[in-house]
């Protein structure tokens, strides 16, 4: 059955034949789109929406998430707020909560999860195991990841879990864990920082990665400089996250490599870090993407919006900028040109905002701006 979206007041397509359109129509044909132009030629359809001048828009692609977890870190937030540092020791808390949950209660709060991203204009969403580590755990977060998400990712080394002894721990997530995920993951991570695994283990979680014929990820340079870009470009990663700490060196590596630099705002704001430098990046020629990293401990949002607005209003992006970035810059952080853009063939993933225009986005932050949403063509009712 075919749609008419009509009535587009600024139509965002992230195209750069397209670009933005006004007054525009988009038809969406089952899971596709499958028409985008001027409003006044547009063709006839099943069903026809008006959408009364609002802007459109890809749906939001949000690269970095862990939200395979059970259990609440309110009281750390709070201890941070009153001056304590972040240190990521929290995450063994989190893993203690997961191996203590059911299934169905990991699967429920993923879920629970994924819709509030969803209502908010989320359509395509990246998730990562993390909270497991150990065989049993990872291989059923995995699991359950691959049973609700749009692309799944193995992160068995975000830290050595406590009473394991570090060399052993990185055999095990090279051999016998990465083989038990490896049916449900498209993506290996590995956080590169120092306390959680050092050069030399990263690059050989990321060769036994590549070895299984996954794509690689990689955390690096969050809590201060350090070799994870270097590491993350070296091994050809679609994407290397974090990227608050940078030099220049960083900045040219990337900006000369086909590895995305995933900056997470709410995260640096949540741990009190200084907000990734953006404006270096986008300058040298690097491809931004933006992500929530939403997670129980350092940046409990899934709020793509409050991303964009706060990548406008305190990381000297443009609206356009970080709009690209929240959808195409994700998309690329995936190695996929399905989601992220508004052409014939793409995925029939609409946002549709309560606003003449994307600028609202970060003109009126904090607002809850999201009108309608499709996604695969499908018009859910929140
Ligand atoms: O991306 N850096 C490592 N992992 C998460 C933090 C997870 C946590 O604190 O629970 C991150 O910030």
């Amino acid at each position: 059955m075919a749609i008419l979206i009509d009535g587009i007041g600024e139509l965002t397509t992230n195209d750069p034949e397209l670009g933005t359109l006004r007054d525009a129509a988009l038809v969406l044909d089952g899971t596709q789109v499958a028409w985008v132009g001027y409003s006044r030629r547009a063709p006839v359809a099943d069903e026809r929406v008006d959408v009364g001048g609002r802007a459109a828009l890809p749906g939001w692609v949000d690269s970095h998430t862990h939200l395979v977890f059970a259990g609440d870190r309110t009281a750390e937030f709070a201890a941070r707020m009153a001056g304590k540092p972040y240190t990521a020791g929290g995450i063994a808390v989190t893993v203690e909560a997961t191996r203590a949950a059911s299934d169905e209660e990991l699967a429920a709060n993923l879920r629970r999860h994924v819709e509030e991203a969803a209502r908010q204009g989320t359509t395509c969403l990246e998730t990562k195991t993390g909270y497991g580590l150990s065989v049993v755990d990872e291989q059923r977060s995995a699991r359950i990841a691959a049973e609700v998400v749009d692309e799944v990712t193995f992160l068995g080394a975000h830290l050595v879990p406590p009473g394991a002894e570090r060399k052993s721990y990185v055999d095990l997530v090279c051999g016998e864990m990465l083989d038990a995920v490896r049916d449900s993951v498209r993506w290996v991570d590995v956080f590169c920082e120092e306390g959680a695994f050092d050069e030399a283990q990263s690059e050989r979680v990321l060769r036994a990665a590549r070895d299984k014929g996954l794509g690689l990820r990689v955390h690096g340079n969050q809590l201060g400089p350090g070799p994870g870009v270097q590491l993350a470009v070296r091994n050809g990663a679609a994407s290397v996250d974090h990227c608050t700490y940078l030099t220049d060196a960083d900045v040219d590596a990337l900006a000369s490599s086909g590895t995305v630099a995933t900056l997470l705002p709410a995260c640096d704001l949540s741990t009190r870090q200084p907000l990734a430098p953006a404006r270096r990046l986008l300058d040298a020629g690097a491809v931004v993407a933006l992500a929530t990293n939403a997670n129980p401990g350092s940046s409990y949002t899934t709020s793509m919006a409050f991303c964009v607005a706060t990548a406008v209003l305190q990381m000297g992006m443009s609206v356009e900028e970080a709009v690209w970035a929240a959808t195409a810059g994700g998309a690329r952080a995936l190695r996929r040109d399905d989601v992220g853009h508004l052409r014939p063939g793409a995925r029939a993933d609409v946002h549709v905002l309560d606003a003449p225009s994307v600028t609202n986005l970060a003109y009126r932050p904090g607002v809850p701006l999201t009108w309608a949403v499709w996604r695969c063509g499908v018009h859910p009712m929140f």
